[in-house]
């Protein structure tokens, strides 16, 4: 709708998981180099976890992308809501495993020989689950029993879990400890501190066609990051709608008014410590928090 009006090839602040727009914030360049040396390493389970909107979906994409540049054969599983029998079937799609998909039996044997087979000649097989936070007890169990397959050399199957921090729980259930001890490697995302933030915004807006950006200023864009903690989802629909309100007033530059609006609009909540001198009695300080709700 602005692209035109700002000069952008593409909208810079799209939701989906592009890879195209990475942001290599050092948090990500961790976890995209952990996933990667957990499968070259050939480590078992890598778990990715993180708060909602942090970028681990967009993290597996680049994994997938890497996957897909060493020719390394993977399954992902991107719905995690399954069934114990919609896991195998689903399993047996994605490896295009030809057996009676619908048979847990014939799946887990013929996945074996395949896996054997893979790593007989050096091959590397990786299986990815998004949304793991939202697997039942039972399919978790069933990921656990593939974790175990192994030959002399290693894993037979690396597994990479992501999952928002309820996984992280998940697995502190004394069910679990057993898949808890066999996580060889573990990062997790967090919301970007004010200079990735500023970074990010500018990334995103150079990425879309428009080098040094004037439409945020650097005080705007630190007061993004604060009422969104510094979350990439919620900067990208902040800034979304911010670019909305600049077109809709004609005016190439976002205004912090035009902020209060939008984080009106979005319900953005937040709390906020205010500048305080520094012998100000600690139960004024606590009532002083300003809370921002919406209308
Ligand atoms: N490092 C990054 N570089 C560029 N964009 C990013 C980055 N991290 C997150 N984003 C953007 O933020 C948005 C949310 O990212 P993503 O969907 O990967 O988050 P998520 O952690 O998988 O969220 P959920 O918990 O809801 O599954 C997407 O638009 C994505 O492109
Ligand atoms: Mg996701």
């Amino acid at each position: 709708m602005y692209n035109a009006f700002f000069g952008f090839t593409q909208n810079p602040f799209n939701m989906s998981p592009d890879p195209s727009f990475l942001f290599r914030s050092s948090q990500h360049e961790e976890a995209l180099a952990n996933l990667i040396y957990g499968v070259q390493s050939r480590k078992g389970f890598v778990v990715l976890s993180g708060e909602v909107g942090t970028g681990k979906t967009t993290m597996l994409e680049c994994l997938r992308d890497f996957l897909h540049s060493q020719q390394i054969a993977f399954a992902s599983l991107f719905n995690s809501r399954l069934t114990v029998e919609q896991f195998f079937e689903l399993l047996a799609y994605d490896f295009e495993l030809q057996c009676n998909r619908h048979s847990k039996t014939e799946v887990l044997l013929t996945l074996n020989n395949m896996l054997l087979e893979r790593a007989g000649v050096g091959r590397t097989t990786v299986l990815i689950v998004d949304e793991a936070h939202n697997l039942e007890w039972d399919v978790l169990e069933e990921i656990r029993l593939l974790g175990n397959l192994e030959n002399r050399r290693g894993k037979l199957l690396q597994i990479i879990l992501a999952g928002q921090q309820e996984l992280e729980r998940k697995m502190e259930a004394p069910e679990f400890r057993q898949l808890k001890q066999r996580i060889a490697l573990r990062c997790t995302l967090r919301g970007f501190e004010t200079n990735d933030a500023i970074a990010y915004i500018n990334s995103r807006m150079a990425k879309a066609g428009v080098q040094n950006q004037t439409v945020f200023s650097v005080t705007l864009m630190d007061e993004i990051r604060l009422r969104t903690q510094g979350i990439p989802r919620l900067i990208n629909a902040v800034c979304d709608n911010l670019l909305l309100n600049c077109f809709a007033q004609e005016t190439r530059t976002a205004t912090t008014k035009m902020l209060d609006e939008v984080s009106a609009d979005m319900r953005l909540d937040f709390t906020r410590p205010l500048q305080i001198a520094p012998n100000f009695p600690e139960t004024l300080i606590q009532q002083s928090r300003v809370r921002f709700q919406g209308d």
